[in-house]
């Protein structure tokens, strides 16, 4: 029970590596808002996590900023804090410099980066209001080391290592500690975009041998959003296999 009577926010908490996260937190004692835009399989989510614990489905879109201050509203109106906020809710929209259109880099940097400073201005408002707290963001290996056809997810990557490291400098003072995980390749439904080729290449590239599982992602959130963590702050964990080697 590492995080027994913590509420946790998890953006993009509906499916993939974020319900894998609301999951688990739920079975370490935490109460979780899982935030994310599909309300259907949010509110499913929500539905299967109050089995085991305490849950709410928040619609949001993170990359709108008065949805993601009402977000964290309701979540101190449910919950009365918010302890830690994972600003895992990212998206792709990948294509060779040469082809990307300017909607295509629109959306990934509103969700992917601006996401992340909407949802963690108004949460360290409130963790700074009481008893502090833990932002952990998204990076990915893109954001360490870049990628083919992914300028626009690679510049949010980039970005989100950016906002860690100065946040980690500006809020620790106040109680409030932020870390980043950079996964590499793992089995969700985002890589169902990716043609088999290059799986296969990165699975290759990666020294332990395989794709990451949810499973592996989500026990560093939790590792990093525990007390176990506590002199842990401004880092960049790759959750990687070893792929970035
Ligand atoms: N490395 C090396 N070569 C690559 C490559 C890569 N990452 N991506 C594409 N290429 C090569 C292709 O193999 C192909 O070579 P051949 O002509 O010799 O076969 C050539 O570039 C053209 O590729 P496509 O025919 O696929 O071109 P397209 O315009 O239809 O699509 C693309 C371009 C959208 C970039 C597509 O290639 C693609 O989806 N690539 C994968 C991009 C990727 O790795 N995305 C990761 C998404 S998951 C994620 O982002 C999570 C995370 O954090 C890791
Ligand atoms: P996914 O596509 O499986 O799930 C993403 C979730 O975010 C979905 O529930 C979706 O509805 C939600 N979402 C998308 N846009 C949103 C928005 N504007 N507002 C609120 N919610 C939104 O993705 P996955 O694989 O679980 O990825 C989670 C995070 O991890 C992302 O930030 C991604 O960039 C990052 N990541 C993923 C890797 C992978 O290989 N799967 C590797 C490295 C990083």
């Amino acid at each position: 029970m590492r995080l027994k009577e913590k509420v946790a926010i998890v953006t993009g908490g509906a499916s993939g590596i974020g319900k894998g996260v609301a999951e688990l937190f739920i079975e370490e004692g935490a109460k979780v808002v899982v935030a994310d835009y599909d309300a259907e399989t949010g509110q499913e989510t929500a539905d299967q996590l109050n089995e085991n614990g305490e849950a709410i489905f928040v619609q949001v879109d993170v990359s709108d900023t008065e949805a993601a201050e009402a977000m964290v509203e309701k979540t101190v109106e449910e919950f009365g804090k918010v302890d830690i906020l994972i600003n895992n809710a990212g998206v792709t929209a990948d294509g060779f410099l040469s082809k990307m259109s300017e909607d295509a880099w629109d959306k990934v940097i509103d969700v992917n980066l601006k996401g992340v400073f909407n949802c963690s201005k108004f949460a360290a408002q409130k963790m700074m209001e009481s008893d502090g707290g833990v932002i952990l963001n998204a990076s990915s290996v893109v954001g360490l080391y870049g990628n083919v056809g992914q300028t626009n997810y690679a510049a949010s990557k980039f970005g989100v290592i950016g906002l860690t490291k100065t946040w980690a400098k500006e809020l620790a003072g106040k109680g409030v500690r932020v870390n980043c995980i950079a996964p590499g390749f793992t089995n969700t439904e985002m890589l169902d975009a990716v043609p088999d080729k290059i799986l296969d290449k990165m699975k290759n590239k990666t020294p332990v041998g395989r794709l990451g599982e949810i499973e592996d992602i989500a026990n560093a959130y939790l590792f990093l959003a525990s007390d176990d963590a506590s002199f842990i702050n401004g880092a960049i964990l790759p959750v990687d296999g070893g792929l970035v080697l």
